[in-house]
């Protein structure tokens, strides 16, 4: 007779409990007086680091899939449901900063010297998601002129510099949109219907600017230049020569037009999903954004003005990072520059047919 209990796959041994649940180790136990709220520090993360590592098998997923020169539709709807649950668990990760305020600062104060000099600098994963994503080391907020990766071992340095030389999902992104079929198709070209239909819709809002007669002179002129930079804006995007030009964290000419083209089209059935992917990429660099500054935030309410056990100047260093360590600026700025259904330039039936799914 075969023991079930022996063969058979056991929850425990599955989900390898017996190493998670005993890999808590407080120091103030081992050092001196057991802390209380130790347990809530370090199991909370080891839930970030478990979520970390499932976000970069979801961002493995996505970089494999979008590397080749030639992606199939389905392969974006594949990368959407990856970047769909990137979001959620982003969102979660954000919300478990509840939970950590339910430590007081003094509470904090209580283990906070047996850590040191132990940091969330240290974690290797954070860097791999960031770096995975596309945040380029010459855009990092660093503080005192040491590279993120001298908190590593020798091994750990070498991987995170290797990935660092490996494209990013920004820059897979940027080839990919560099590649959309619709900004020039045959006789058609989105720059030059696009640039009248907006310059009718400026010239419409300056007009109702001037001729208002609620606001004063010094309100219209506020106004007036902030339209005016708008549309220099988009005058400095159409007139970029080529993408040679442009910094290395900023989508090249081609491939911010690429996706202006399908933000503004995005109900046409064959740009949608690739709208959901860019909107997700900006989403995931947003609540990353939020998750930076209610960390930021909650490291104000612990340490005040204390440094950091990994030597930065603490809250003020993380508030630096909640802006400057964004990616995707160039998708939040499209919003600039899209109009309303009703300028909206119509399409050819050609581009039409080929964007719906009648064809
Ligand atoms: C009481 C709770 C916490 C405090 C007081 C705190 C404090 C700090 C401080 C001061 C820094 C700046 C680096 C330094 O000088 O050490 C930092 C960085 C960091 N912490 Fe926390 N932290 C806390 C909880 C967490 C949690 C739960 C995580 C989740 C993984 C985390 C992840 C990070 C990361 C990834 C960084 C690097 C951020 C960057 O360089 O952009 N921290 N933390």
């Amino acid at each position: 007779m075969v023991d079930l209990k022996k063969t058979a796959l056991h929850y425990q041994n599955y989900l390898k409990l017996d190493k998670i649940l005993h890999a808590q180790f407080p120091m103030s136990k081992e050092l001196g007086d057991e802390s209380h709220d130790e347990m809530l520090f370090i199991i909370i993360h080891q839930a970030y680091e478990l979520w970390f590592k499932q976000i970069i098998h979801e961002l493995k997923s996505v970089k494999d899939t979008i590397k080749d020169e030639k992606i199939d539709e389905k392969e974006i709807i594949k990368v959407v449901k990856r970047t769909d649950r990137i979001k959620e668990i982003l969102n979660l990760l954000v919300k478990q900063i509840d939970v950590l305020e339910t430590m007081t600062s003094i509470d904090f104060l209580d283990f906070r010297d047996y850590l040191s000099p132990a940091s969330g600098f240290q974690s290797h994963q954070f860097r791999k998601i960031e770096v995975m994503l596309g945040l380029k080391i010459n855009q990092r907020h660093s503080f005192g002129n040491c590279p993120y990766h001298d908190q590593f071992s020798v091994e750990e340095k070498k991987e995170i510099l290797t990935l660092e030389d490996q494209q990013s999902i920004f820059d897979l992104v940027e080839k990919w949109l560099n590649r959309n079929p619709f900004v020039n198709y045959e006789d058609f070209d989105f720059v030059e219907h696009y640039t009248t239909a907006i310059e009718n819709m400026m010239s419409k809002e300056m007009n109702s600017i001037k001729s208002s007669d609620i606001l004063t002179d010094n309100e219209k002129n506020i106004r007036i230049k902030m339209l005016e930079g708008s549309k220099e804006y988009y005058n400095e995007i159409v007139s970029k020569a080529s993408f040679e030009e442009k910094n290395s964290n900023a989508f090249s000419k081609n491939a911010l037009i690429s996706a202006l083209l399908i933000f503004q089209y995005k109900d046409q059935p064959i740009l949608h999903m690739p709208y959901r992917f860019l909107k997700n990429l900006l989403d995931i660099d947003h609540i990353i954004s939020n998750w930076r500054f209610r960390h930021a935030q909650m490291v104000d309410k612990m340490l005040g003005k204390k440094i950091g056990t990994g030597g930065s100047d603490g809250a003020d260093y993380l508030k630096n990072t909640v802006y400057q360590n964004r990616i995707f600026n160039d998708i939040s700025k499209i919003s600039t520059l899209l109009l309303s259904r009703s300028f909206m330039p119509e399409l050819p039936d050609k581009i039409k047919s080929k964007l719906g799914f009648s064809n």
